[in-house]
């Protein structure tokens, strides 16, 4: 059985991982890996694969920046003849980035059967590239993994045959849960100061920026960087900065200066076990990204989301997300509400138990073919 899975970007990183070693252990399974190189800058790319002992993979197409469009073109042309050379049982994709959809794209092309990892999950705003992204991958998949109940209901909602829905739990947090511990050798608090006399984690908030409606209109993002900034503006905010992030602040001039930032701490992307080491010990996390509402509700952290809306509901019913929003008013009340309230509840939803990839790896192995 030869299964040939696809990522891209960072998020897919966490994904893969402990897919590719749920695989290892099959006997007979071959997984080829390929990353199509959307994220090329080492502290994007590289870093993960080391941290979280992903396999080297078989092949880079090299495909780099470039708009939606561009990215999802220039992947698919470089990797039909990939797939057609390797003839893979199965293709395997996780998330909803452009290596996503356009590696669905291909292996619709060639007529190969497509497993998607995380399926069914919507924001039911096509002003996301995600968005289009995830419809188009679930609309060719074969098998549909889905980490939440509201991916089941949206694809049954969308006609997708039942028997090939399965709801698995969620793979990003089976990397969590298996790195946590290795985290907390991380000096990363030490190294940013934030650690007080004792040792003891200081308080202070985790601030994280990168979608396009949010970082790409100046207006947009000065508005929000000044309202994270007057939430407590005593309390240290670490904010490491994505690259199309950085970019525009450049662009923008709006690099703050030390007396503008408030607690603002401005910082180069984190590895994982830095980064999860630094969620974990926050006060407040503030984000416009998906995955991180994830990983805060497992984690127990609250979780301010700087969006209208999420594509990841069980964060806010059974998680410690809320959806904030964009107006600067609510973003500053419910942060100092949030950090004057007690730490909330900690309920995880169903499945997000660090077993989701061998569910998951198990069901295919049933499925799929062996070769002779
Ligand atoms: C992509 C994903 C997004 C995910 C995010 C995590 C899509 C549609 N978006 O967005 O879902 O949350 O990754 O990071 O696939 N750049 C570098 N170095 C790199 C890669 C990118 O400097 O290694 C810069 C480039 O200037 C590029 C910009 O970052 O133009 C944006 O990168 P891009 O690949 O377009 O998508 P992300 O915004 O990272």
């Amino acid at each position: 059985m030869k299964i040939l899975s696809v990522v891209g970007a960072r998020p897919n990183f966490m994904k893969i991982a402990p897919l590719a070693d749920a695989m290892r252990g099959v006997p007979g399974l071959e997984h080829v890996l390929v990353h199509t190189g959307q994220h090329y800058d080492d502290s994007l790319s590289g870093a993960f694969f080391r941290e979280l002992g992903i396999p080297t993979p078989d092949l880079n197409l090299g495909v780099g920046s470039g708009s939606h469009a561009a990215q999802i073109a220039e992947t698919l042309k470089r990797l039909e003849p990939v797939l057609a050379q390797a003839r893979p049982d199965l293709v395997l994709v996780v998330g909803d980035v452009n290596a996503t959809a356009a590696s669905a794209l291909a292996a619709a092309a060639l007529r190969l059967p497509l497993a998607h990892v995380e399926a069914g999950l919507r924001s039911f705003d096509d002003s996301m590239p995600e968005e289009i992204n995830r419809r188009v991958t679930d609309l060719l998949a074969t098998y549909l993994f889905a980490s939440e109940p509201s991916g089941v209901e949206n694809l049954r909602r969308e006609g997708v045959c039942p028997e090939r829905i399965f709801l698995v739990g969620n793979v990003m947090i089976d990397t969590l849960l298996r790195h946590r511990r290795a985290a907390a050798d991380s000096t990363v608090l030490a190294d940013l100061d934030l650690l007080d006399e004792r040792r003891q984690p200081r308080a202070y908030a985790v601030l994280t920026l990168h979608r396009p409606g949010n970082v790409d209109d100046p207006a947009v993002l000065q508005r929000l960087l000044a309202a994270v900034a007057a939430i407590a503006p005593g309390l240290p905010m670490v904010f490491p900065v994505h690259p199309r992030t950085r970019e525009r602040l450049q662009a923008f001039g709006l690099v703050p200066g030390p007396a503008s930032a408030g607690g603002l701490r401005l910082l180069a992307p984190l590895g994982y076990l830095d980064f999860l080491r630094l969620l974990d010990q926050a006060r407040l996390v503030l984000t416009d990204s998906g995955g991180i509402q994830e990983e805060t509700t497992v984690l127990g952290v609250p979780c301010l989301t700087l969006r209208e809306n999420t594509e990841r509901p069980a964060t806010l019913t059974h998680g410690t997300n809320q959806l904030v929003g964009l107006d600067p008013a609510r973003i500053i009340a419910a942060g100092r509400a949030a950090l004057a309230a007690p730490r909330p509840p900690h309920r995880c939803p169903p499945l997000w138990d660090g077993h989701a990839a061998e569910r998951i790896v198990a069901i295919l192995a049933e499925r799929l073919p062996t070769r002779a």
